[in-house]
């Protein structure tokens, strides 16, 4: 075996990114149009469905493939739809992005405070709903041969230190059991957990003035904050031939944040 380059395109591949289309200069919207760069043909999966229409264009008007659609990863029977349309579009996917999560919205919830609702909402969009994209997608990965399957989880998962770090150490969990059950299928499955990242929403929970970024300041060992491109090449890492073998890990990309040796 030799190594090359192209290890890192993704000509002729397909790719599911949810969470792609929401708020305006969103991680979901790199990661689409980082895929679309390396040759993949990507469907923008959002609940918002004018936002997947606006980030499809982009993708477009920069020389990519791209496929809108509007979708609740909370819902099965609207995942399921999901994977009929991407199917009919393309024929099958061989890389599924489960991004789309509540982070901003439940940024203030107190654990023992905050209506039980909204406790289930969280994790049945956060963890439940990678794990309905998974399952809808994964009959076509197998038929393809293999796959890649990313779980964009979180910096605040290490330690989980609210509701949202809670629902992204459990998708931490499911990342390594996925990896465990389906290696044998040639589908990996890993996760990214990034710092602080410069999207509109990135920016909202943690303004240029707040006390938490002071505290990351002094904490990480290099930059503080990141910009959603620079999760691009880790992003094309674990979904090319190039990462082929790495399964079951968490990527950090924070600056040195959390250093796990
Ligand atoms: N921005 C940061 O600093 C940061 C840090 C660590 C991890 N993350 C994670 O990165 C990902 C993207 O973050 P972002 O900053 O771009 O935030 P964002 O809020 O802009 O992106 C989340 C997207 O998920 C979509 N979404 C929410 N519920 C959905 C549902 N039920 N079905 C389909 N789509 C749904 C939203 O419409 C939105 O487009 C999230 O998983 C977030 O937890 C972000």
């Amino acid at each position: 075996m030799t190594f090359s380059l192209d290890q890192f395109r993704l000509d002729g591949k397909v790719a599911v990114v949810t969470g792609a289309g929401g708020r305006g200069r969103s991680i979901g919207r790199a990661y689409a149009l980082g895929l679309a760069s390396a040759g993949a043909a990507v469907v923008v999966a959002d609940r918002d469905g004018a936002g997947a229409e606006r980030v499809a264009g982009e993708v477009e008007a920069a020389g990519g493939r791209a496929l809108p659609v509007a979708v609740d990863v909370a819902d099965p029977a609207s995942v399921a739809a999901l994977a009929e349309r991407v199917r009919a579009a393309f024929g099958g996917v061989d890389i599924l992005v489960n991004n789309a999560a509540l982070m901003v919205e439940v940024a203030g919830d107190d654990l023992l405070e905050m209506p039980l609702e909204r406790w289930q909402r969280l994790f049945e969009v956060n963890l439940t709903g990678a794990l309905l994209c998974v399952r809808a997608l994964v009959a076509s990965m197998r038929e393809r041969g293999g796959g890649r399957i990313v779980n964009q989880v979180s910096g605040g998962a290490f330690p989980a230190l609210s509701a949202y770090g809670v629902s992204k150490l459990a998708l931490v969990g499911l990342t390594t059991a996925l990896a465990k059950r389906l290696g044998p299928d040639g589908i990996t499955v890993n996760a990214i957990a990034p710092g602080n990242v410069t999207s509109d929403a990135g920016r909202a929970l943690v303004p240029d003035d707040s006390p938490f970024l002071q505290l990351l300041r002094a904490m990480v060992a290099a930059r503080p904050r990141g910009e959603p491109e620079e999760l691009v090449g880790p992003l094309l890492l674990l979904c090319s031939p190039a990462g082929g073998w790495i399964t079951g890990q968490v990527l950090h990309v924070d600056g040195g944040w959390v250093m796990r040796p």
